[in-house]
């Protein structure tokens, strides 16, 4: 089966700054369709950086990019993103539905940018509150709830669009065991049954282990695990190694980087 990479990265590095040592160095990979790529690697690593060129909120200084053929940003719905945090401010009380309906945003007609949506659209919201079980916080101001409930709240606006790649930044960082067992679920059932492409950062290789193809320790560069053949020991060297650059800011180790 020949298949078509749904995101290609070529030689791409990434600096802040002009001038300054790049953030991202000589990354190269590609992603294929219904892929779940699971992206760890230590804090100030780059992995937030990565999947903000993936998904064209940045822009690389050298190499090339493409989503579906085209440059990062020009895909539209196809991509729904859930960032590491957002900031809304509590003198402006949005409620838990129009965080989700946000994720419609500059999808179709004028309504949508004036907050006027139709009744599909809200059928969609609620759907994918179910989809995170926070439908019972519909009509909540978003402020009020907990760091974990926000983070099922941002899920569910990642995927109101019903895209087809789902880029997903520390879903699970404030959630708790129960929460993540059902987040583990959902993604294997998009995944699945949706056919969805999933990247997401994570710290916690132990959880997402059973779901994930392909590993992506970042660490200014990239050393890519495949994990289709996973055995014990290769989950255990990968979680070693992520854990070792998660806690000690080591690099991977030379043979945790063979791939
Ligand atoms: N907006 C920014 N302006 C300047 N430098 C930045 C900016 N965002 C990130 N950086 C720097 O780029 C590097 C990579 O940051 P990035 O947020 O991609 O790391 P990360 O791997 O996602 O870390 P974490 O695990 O803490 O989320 C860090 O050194 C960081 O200080
Ligand atoms: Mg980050």
């Amino acid at each position: 089966m020949n298949k078509e990479p749904v995101i290609k990265f070529e030689d791409v590095n990434f600096s802040y700054f002009p001038n300054s040592s790049p953030v991202l160095k000589n990354i190269d990979f590609h992603i294929f369709k219904n892929e779940i790529v699971c992206i760890v690697g230590p804090n100030g690593g780059g992995k937030t950086t990565l999947i903000k060129l993936i998904a064209g909120i940045l822009k690389p200084d050298r190499g090339k990019i493409e989503v579906f053929g085209s440059s990062p940003g020009e895909n539209g719905y196809k991509l729904g993103y859930m960032p590491q945090s957002v900031h809304y401010d509590n003198s402006f009380p949005i409620s838990v539905k129009n965080v989700v309906l946000m994720g419609l945003l500059g999808r179709k007609g004028p309504g949508s940018i004036f907050g006027w949506y139709s009744r599909e659209d809200r059928q969609k919201c609620e759907k994918a509150l179910e989809m995170v079980k926070m439908a019972n916080f519909i009509k909540q101001p978003f402020y009020a709830l907990s760091g974990g409930q926000k983070q099922r709240v941002l899920i569910a606006r990642a995927l109101i669009s019903d895209p087809e790649i789902l880029i997903l930044d520390e879903p699970t960082s404030n959630v708790d065991s129960e929460t993540e067992d059902n987040f583990i679920s959902l993604l294997k059932e998009l995944n699945e049954k949706n056919n969805k492409t999933i990247i997401m950062v994570s710290h916690d290789m132990g959880f997402v282990s059973e779901i994930v193809s392909t590993v992506f320790c970042v660490n200014k560069t990239l050393v890519i695990h495949p994990t289709n053949i996973l055995s014990g020991e290769i989950i255990q060297q990968i979680y070693n190694c992520s854990m070792q650059m998660v806690r000690h800011d080591h690099r991977c180790s030379g043979k945790g980087h063979e791939q």
